[in-house]
């Protein structure tokens, strides 16, 4: 088993606050990735999970069981660090059987044990080697032999792929997956890679200056950010986000006007029907949901520059004071200097507070639409 309940964990370092009030489930058996830019606060949870840092304020169980002050010996979960920390005068064989050896099993338990993880991880041929003797992806995998040989409750990984090569990186974490899905225990992944965490997640939780923005799949993350924060750090190129203001404009056929969100150059309808006040907001919509040269544009502006990325291609666009980047298939049938209209379907475009930056999500009384209001959040951060 290895369920992880976080409770309002907290962790300062004198006046920086690392960790702020992160309330969390991991169930047994998920692959939890902890997502976010650099310092905040991934490795720092993580550590606490592991019982290497002890949290200022919060709680934590396993299984039901408080851990919170169990030390980490004692947590049955298993860390595997970024910088592999194995032992370089000891062959593969002893550094995976390294914790075995601690807890003082007979040797031939020890080297039938180590004998079935190598196979796992396909080490077999390797075990009589140094450290120095591997290369970067087979010094990781000794690394994971050395969690796996204990059979913990829930693995704990801080950012273990960031030393290897692209290509490496790319095998690696398809090899991670595998070995998640045969062993189906509980992984806690820490990375800062968007693609890591989308790949490999069954759940991404992402944090932002030591709290947390959002906990969904990795569809419901990239789909539905819940504030502008989790839309423009989701995807490459980011979410274009840029103020707007919505009206509702007067029309003939409906009770009530039709919404539109307006700024220079656009007027994107929102699909909703309804009398609002006008209302600021920050619109956000993905690179590949604006479509060139469509009928019925919302917007119209000039293409500035054109990126080849090989199966795609990135028209930067400027329109009315924003710019926007467009993705499509090559070619898009653009040049530099092109006059473009680009459209939109209402269902891609988000709408998020402008102070707040939480999403905005539309209230429907009946036919008509009252104006948009924060997500409500639960603790997890998840939608209500
Ligand atoms: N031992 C420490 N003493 C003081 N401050 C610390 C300590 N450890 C971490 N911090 C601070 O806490 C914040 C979170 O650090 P943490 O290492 O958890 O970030 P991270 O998300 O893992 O970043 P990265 O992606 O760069 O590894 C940072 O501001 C960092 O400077
Ligand atoms: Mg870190």
């Amino acid at each position: 088993m290895g369920d992880i309940q976080i409770r309002g964990a907290t962790k300062r370092f004198g006046a920086v606050t690392a960790v702020d009030g992160v309330s969390l489930d991991v169930a047994d058996g998920e692959f939890l990735v902890l997502l976010g830019p650099s310092g905040c606060g991934k490795s720092t949870l993580l550590r606490a999970i592991a019982g290497l840092t002890p949290l200022t304020a919060g709680a934590l169980e396993l299984d039901g069981r408080d851990i919170t002050h169990t030390p980490p010996r004692e947590r049955d979960l298993a860390m595997v660090f970024q910088s592999y920390a194995l032992y370089p005068h000891l062959s593969v064989e002893r550094n995976i059987g390294f914790p075995l050896r601690a807890r003082r099993q007979s040797r031939h338990d020890i080297r039938r044990k180590v004998a079935e993880v190598a196979g796992t991880l396909e080490l077999s041929e390797l075990l009589q080697r140094r450290p120095r003797e591997l290369s970067g992806g087979q010094r990781q995998r000794v690394a994971l032999g050395r969690a796996l040989v204990r059979d913990p409750g829930a693995f704990l990984l801080d950012e273990p792929l960031s030393n290897l090569d692209a290509k490496l990186r790319a095998s690696t974490r398809y090899e991670l997956v595998e070995l998640h899905r045969r062993l189906r225990a509980t992984f806690v992944y820490v990375t800062h890679d968007q693609v890591e965490a989308m790949t490999m997640a069954t759940r991404i939780a992402i944090l932002n200056q030591g709290r947390l923005e959002q906990v969904g799949t990795p569809e419901e993350v990239y789909d539905e950010p819940a504030s502008e924060f989790v839309a423009g750090f989701l995807g490459s190129p980011p979410m274009n986000l840029f103020p707007a203001t919505i009206v509702s404009r007067v029309s003939r056929v409906s009770r009530g006007g039709e919404l539109v969100a307006l700024a220079p150059g656009m007027e994107v309808p929102l699909g909703r029907r309804g009398e609002v006040p006008d209302t600021d907001v920050v619109l956000g919509i993905r690179p590949e949901h604006l479509r060139p040269n469509r009928p019925h544009p919302a917007m119209s502006g000039t293409v500035r520059l054109l990126e080849n990325l090989g199966g795609e291609e990135i028209a930067h666009c400027a329109v009315g004071e924003v710019r926007l980047c467009v993705r499509g298939p090559r070619p898009l049938g653009l040049a530099a200097g092109d006059e473009i209209g680009l459209a939109v379907e209402p269902g891609h475009v988000h709408v998020f507070h402008p102070e707040t930056g939480r999403r905005l999500r539309w209230q429907d009384d009946g036919a008509e639409t009252v104006p948009p209001s924060p997500t409500e959040h639960t603790e997890q951060g998840v939608p209500a």
